[in-house]
């Protein structure tokens, strides 16, 4: 038997494999979608064009009150010849708990900024696929996880940058003594101290730089935890392991612990008040304040202490009412062996001492 239809097939095939060598990545070559893009405008796409977003591999470390650029591009894939009209998307997932927020909207040159952020950040659009997202003024609750979502009609891809500010976790206590906060009690705490509730990653952090503390406070999240650095010392028992302890998640109005609190560089200055005498509180509070002002709060000192290296071996009364001085070089008669903000707690207010004063940039 002959098989008159053989060459006929073998010719088919051979330009099938032809055209996969000269095309293999283009499976739609022959068909054109339609639809709407962002503006409302009908155009034509190549379905095998493909929208990539990128953001930083690395978390970004801002201070307060400073500025921060989130990375995030987008380009596609094979390039295109003439840009396109994109719906760019930043939306933040507080490091402090809670839900996605938005924080920007843009398409073209319209843009809207929402909640806290409003008036406070835009997009760079330094060239082109340029997504990043500035934002100005930081606030320490302004930590979290940043989402950079491009949209080019049905092409939706994203990306996420972390945001941890620079700054120091410090536990306190309020004056009527150990574990009187509820978590509600424990915000205003910090907030009155000039900073905010501590997440767990700033407390792990600060545990990894050698913070120990022996009772429990108030997380951002409502857990409560502990970190012990010297399991040497007697704390929740003997042969405790160094690491950040937890007692989970308690409850915010019937549970009553300490807090730890984040505060991050402040801007302006902390001094102790050079005055011939020393003074009770209320004396020291108008000291301060005929100083052009104001008496300092336990955030800045530890802040001055920290980040301008404030060091100064005397004791000087804060706004709560302590008694405290920071110690950037550890030295003889000033207290143990390691730099530190060292406390003598809340001494009876009409006690005489010296003062420390906050005076921001401008006053
Ligand atoms: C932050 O950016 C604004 C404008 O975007 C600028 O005026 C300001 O000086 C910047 N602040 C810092 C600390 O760089
Ligand atoms: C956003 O909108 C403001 C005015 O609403 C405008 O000044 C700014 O140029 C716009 N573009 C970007 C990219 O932020
Ligand atoms: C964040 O802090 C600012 C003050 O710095 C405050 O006005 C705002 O309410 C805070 N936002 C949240 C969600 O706690
Ligand atoms: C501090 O001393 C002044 C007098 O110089 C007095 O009027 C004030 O009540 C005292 N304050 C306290 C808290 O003892």
């Amino acid at each position: 038997m002959r098989h008159p239809r053989a060459p006929l097939l073998i010719q088919v095939h051979l330009f099938l494999s032809c055209l996969a060598r000269v095309a293999p990545r283009e499976p739609n070559h022959f068909f054109y979608q339609q639809f709407l893009n962002g503006n409302g405008n009908g155009e034509i796409h190549f379905n095998g064009v493909k929208l990539y977003v990128d953001a930083a591999q690395q978390p970004v470390f801002p201070v307060r009150g400073g500025n921060a650029t989130l990375p995030c591009r987008y380009r596609y894939e094979p390039e295109l010849s003439s840009p396109r009209r994109v719906r760019v998307k930043w939306s933040w997932l507080p490091a402090a708990g809670g839900h996605e927020a938005d924080v920007l909207v843009a398409v073209g040159s319209r843009n809207r900024s929402f909640g806290d952020f409003r008036g406070r950040v835009h997009l760079r659009q330094d060239f082109p696929g340029d997504a990043a997202l500035v934002l100005t003024e930081l606030r320490l609750n302004d930590s979290g996880r940043y989402r950079c979502e491009v949209v080019d009609g049905l092409e939706d891809k994203s990306a996420v940058v972390d945001l941890d500010l620079r700054g120091l976790v410090f536990p306190y206590q309020p004056p009527h003594g150990r574990y009187r906060l509820n978590f509600q009690g424990a915000r205003q705490a910090c907030q009155d101290q000039d900073s905010t509730l501590a997440t767990f990653e700033q407390l792990f952090q600060s545990w990894k730089e050698g913070l120990h503390w022996c009772n429990a406070g108030w997380l951002a999240d409502g857990t409560v935890q502990y970190p012990i650095t010297q399991p040497r010392v007697p704390c929740g028992g003997r042969g405790v392991a160094p690491g950040v302890r937890t007692y989970g998640r308690r409850h915010r109005h019937l549970h009553r612990y300490d807090v730890f609190c984040f505060s991050s560089l402040i801007r302006g200055d902390v001094y102790y008040l050079p005055h011939p005498l020393k003074l009770n509180l209320t004396e020291a509070q108008a000291a301060c304040e005929e100083d052009g002002a104001r008496i300092a709060k336990v955030g800045q000192l530890y802040s001055a202490w920290r980040f301008t290296g404030l060091d100064r071996c005397d004791a000087g009364w804060l706004s709560d009412g302590s008694l405290r001085y920071p110690i950037a070089r550890a030295r003889k008669n000033c207290g143990p062996s390691e730099p530190g903000v060292r406390s003598f707690g809340f001494p009876p207010p009409q006690h005489k001492h010296g003062v420390y004063c906050y005076k921001s940039v401008g006053e």
